[in-house]
């Protein structure tokens, strides 16, 4: 057993059976499959298409380096040090009924929020895969027609709530299996594989009219096109796309070897998942400039203009077979460590079974589910949008947690190993004296930068700063 927490009691925690990971290596690998997802191909390009471009780009960078970067070590640090699940990790690193639990709680309710719309465009993904599988794009040829399968997916329940199951069965299925062999073992076959296909993808991308327009939209910065709320939304994106604030890397830091250095793998986490972000962005705007597609077109982005590329590109009809796979894949290896968060919570604090962890909470979140699946349509789409400031149900979920709920946890794991954590435990799982010059570093970001720049983006974007300013 690794050495734990100087000065921690560990009580009757089973931290006996924690596994480790295969290496560095394999780390870096399962944690860059929980951040890269749906996040860095789905929604990074729609962001920031509806946001306006390079501005909010260049924010969502600063966000990354200066805020999500120390909050990663943060949580891996923590996982480390407490070989825990959020909830029983806040629990053992302070007295019972403390507030700070309360961070580990949060970040359980945001891993369930997030995965009970995130299934939902999982499930537009599966059924992409299939659609490549039978030449589909190809047959329909033309590129309004092909937008418009999207349109008419997003508006048909049976097919969303069937696919939102069917992906909550694949997650909840390597997840009762244990995750750890799993994990790895599938990151490291398709995680590279997945950034191949981007690169041969960007290749063909450069090749278009319109890449020029693409380089300047989203490498161009106009701060006059980033409205308030885009800073709210960079930030929140920031903390999604790593998978921070709700526990998610915290766990996967819990199964870290003891040498394994944390600020070298954090770093290699947040490049690959900034370089995947970008790439899936350069690929995706050559083409909707190219096309006529609105770069704002939202959340069908991704699943319109691709599929026009597929249809009109060499070899279309395989490479789209191999790109929706791996969306679905990159999807999964994000779901896999959303509900290990919940899961394994009801496993450390309640004594449950891994089986029936999973399953229960699998089956809750498919019926909390439902209403986003059900966004295309009046009810929890049009209709309810009329009553929440223009957003559907889905949109809600969204928004509620990754732009509040994830930098709040972020917030707290924050201030937490900045203040309340002896610094001995933080310079330990540094590397010891050897790092202290980065550890200081580290330590003045979580105490100064990062809680600030999080409290600064919230106030203003809640409108408190106006009110309290006058301005
Ligand atoms: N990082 C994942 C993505 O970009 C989503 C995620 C968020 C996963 C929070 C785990 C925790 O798709």
């Amino acid at each position: 057993m690794p050495a734990l927490l100087p000065g921690v009691d560990l009580g009757k925690r089973a931290t006996m059976n924690r596994g480790t990971w295969g290496s560095r290596f394999g780390f870096v690998v399962a944690a860059a499959g929980s951040a890269v997802g749906l996040g860095n191909i789905w929604k990074f390009p729609y962001i920031t298409g509806v946001n306006g471009g390079g501005a909010f780009v260049l924010v969502y960078l600063a966000c990354i380096a200066l805020v999500g970067l120390p909050i990663l070590i943060a949580e891996i640090l923590l996982g480390r040090a407490t070989q825990g699940s959020p909830v029983a990790a806040f629990r053992q690193l302070t007295r019972k009924g403390s507030p700070w639990v309360g961070t580990g709680w949060l970040g359980v309710a945001a891993g369930f929020v997030i995965l009970s719309y995130y299934s939902v465009v999982a499930g537009w993904a599966i059924h992409y895969t299939f659609l490549a599988l039978t030449n589909h794009f190809n047959e329909v040829g033309e590129a309004k027609a092909i937008a418009k399968i999207f349109t008419d997916l997003v508006g048909n329940p049976g097919l969303n709530i069937g696919y939102h199951g069917a992906f909550l069965v694949l997650t909840v299925a390597v997840v009762i299996g244990g995750v750890k062999a799993g994990i790895e073992r599938w990151s490291r076959i398709l995680m590279p594989f997945l950034g191949m296909i981007l690169v041969g993808m960007l290749v063909y991308a450069t090749g278009l009219d319109g890449f020029g327009r693409a380089l300047g939209f989203v490498f161009g910065g106009r701060f006059s096109d980033l409205h308030a709320a885009g800073f709210l939304e960079a930030l929140g994106h920031a903390f999604f796309t790593l998978s921070l604030g709700m526990g998610a890397m915290l766990t996967y830091g819990s199964y870290l070897p003891k040498e394994t250095s944390i600020p070298k793998s954090a770093l290699w986490v947040a490049l690959l998942d900034t370089v995947i972000a970008l790439l899936a962005s350069m690929v995706i705007f050559p083409i909707t400039f190219t096309h006529g597609i609105e770069p704002a077109a939202g959340p069908g982005l991704v699943f319109q203009s691709l599929p026009i590329a597929f249809s009109q590109m060499p070899a279309g009809y395989p490479l789209s077979i191999l790109f929706f796979v791996l969306l679905v894949f990159a999807a999964l290896t994000s779901a896999i460590s959303l509900l290990e968060v919940v899961a394994s919570t009801f496993i450390d604090v309640y004594g449950w079974t891994r089986r029936k962890a999973t399953l229960s909470t699998g089956a809750v979140i498919f019926v909390c589910g439902i209403p986003s699946a059900l966004s295309g349509g009046s009810f929890f789409g049009s209709g309810f949008a009329e009553f929440f400031w223009g957003k559907t149900f889905f949109d809600v979920m969204d928004y509620l947690s990754s732009n509040w709920m994830l930098p709040l946890g972020g917030l707290f794991v924050s201030l937490y190993s900045g203040y309340a954590l002896k610094q001995e435990t933080s310079v330990g799982e540094f590397g010891g004296a050897a790092a202290a010059p980065l550890h200081t570093v580290w330590r003045a970001t979580v105490r100064y930068l990062a809680p600030a720049a999080v409290l600064m983006v919230m106030l203003k974007s809640s409108g408190i700063l106006a009110l309290l300013t006058g301005k």
